[in-house]
């Protein structure tokens, strides 16, 4: 009798899929990105990205109740500020818009985690990531001077009540000056989130608009990984363990989903996807037009990237995930 092996013995009942499914979405796996703009009662939607906004603080906490209640147990805190400059003055100062956003959101839900990225693209005139020689047009970010900002930075989050440090500028050393600056400062349980991965993507593009951090001048390819490297992807994980990360994370998610799988083979850490803006817009441009199926598409999406390897994934669906989930 052909066939002998027949698959399809399995598939013939819904009980019995759901029996033998091997990968499982829960809300517990998201984490939500948020935007902090000055102001009050700001809600202010990004035209590339439908359903995303940037929202003044006090819209940030009623935002993160929601997301609390969703059962999300996350969110990522980007900050753009009144004021940009040289020294990304916003980044580090006590009173910077994420610092501000961070305090807020924790008295009104201490339970919900905030994560914040920590990095300069968004408080640098030029926007770059790190600190450039003044009058320097070239991009060339100086790799030492920023890990100075960075770790002032990483510790004015601390001290505004964050729960995890997310450094993404991908500079060298810079999980190992972060947690030096946590420890002197007596944070030596704050979890480091490294983006650890992370490739000068064209997928970024609607970010920048939301967090109006595109780099005047130049790009991120001195710094930001190129995308035809995988192996290379593993050096940078191997460094930022040894500097001390907690978690690791590979950026962007779809066009990578191999380096999501070859990181979490490497190595015995969580591993956070990041489902970037660019992957976002275009499954919202799609469903806008009813080209696809919005719900199916982002749930065979998410149950792919914990297929592959990732324990956490941020991306900016987590709502209707968590919703969808039930
Ligand atoms: C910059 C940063 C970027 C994102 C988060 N932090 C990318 C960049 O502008 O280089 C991208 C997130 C997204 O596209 O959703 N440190
Ligand atoms: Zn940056």
């Amino acid at each position: 009798m052909f066939p002998t092996h027949r698959p399809r013995r399995l598939r013939q009942h819904p009980q019995l899929r759901r029996m033998v499914q091997e990968t499982l979405v829960t809300q517990a796996d998201l984490i939500y990105p948020l935007f902090a703009v000055p102001g009050s009662q700001v809600a202010k939607e990004v035209s590339s990205m439908p359903g995303v906004y940037q929202l003044s603080i006090d819209k940030i906490v009623e935002e993160a109740k929601e997301v609390y209640d969703l059962g999300i147990p996350a969110i990522i805190l980007f900050g753009i500020p009144d004021d940009k400059d040289t020294d990304a003055t916003g980044a580090w100062h006590d009173c910077g818009i994420v610092q501000k956003a961070t305090t807020a959101v924790k008295e009104a839900v201490p339970d919900l985690m905030v994560i914040v990225d920590t990095c300069l693209c968004e408080y640098t005139s030029h926007g770059h990531c790190g600190y450039l020689e003044v009058g320097d047009l070239s991009g060339r970010v100086l790799n030492d001077p920023t890990l100075e900002l960075l770790k002032k930075t990483a510790v004015a989050q601390a001290n505004a009540g964050a729960d995890i440090i997310a450094p993404s500028g991908m500079m060298d050393g810079f999980v190992q000056a972060i947690r030096a600056g946590l420890d002197e400062s007596g944070f030596e349980d704050m979890p480091i989130l490294s983006y650890a991965a992370k490739y000068a993507s064209a997928y970024y593009g609607p970010f920048r608009d939301a967090a109006e951090s595109a780099p005047q001048f130049g790009d991120r390819r001195t710094y930001q990984m190129d995308p035809a490297n995988g192996t290379e992807a593993l050096k940078e994980i191997e460094l930022d363990i040894a500097e001390g990360a907690d978690m690791l994370m590979v950026k962007p998610a779809l066009a990578y989903m191999d380096i999501i799988w070859r990181v979490k083979q490497a190595t015995n850490l969580p591993v956070a996807a990041y489902n970037v803006s660019g992957e976002y817009a275009m499954v919202k441009a799609a469903a806008l037009n009813g080209w696809i199926d919005e719900q199916k598409v982002v749930m065979e999406t998410m149950t792919s990237f914990k297929r592959s390897g990732a324990d956490l994934i941020l991306t900016y669906h987590a709502k209707d995930v968590a919703r969808w989930l039930g």
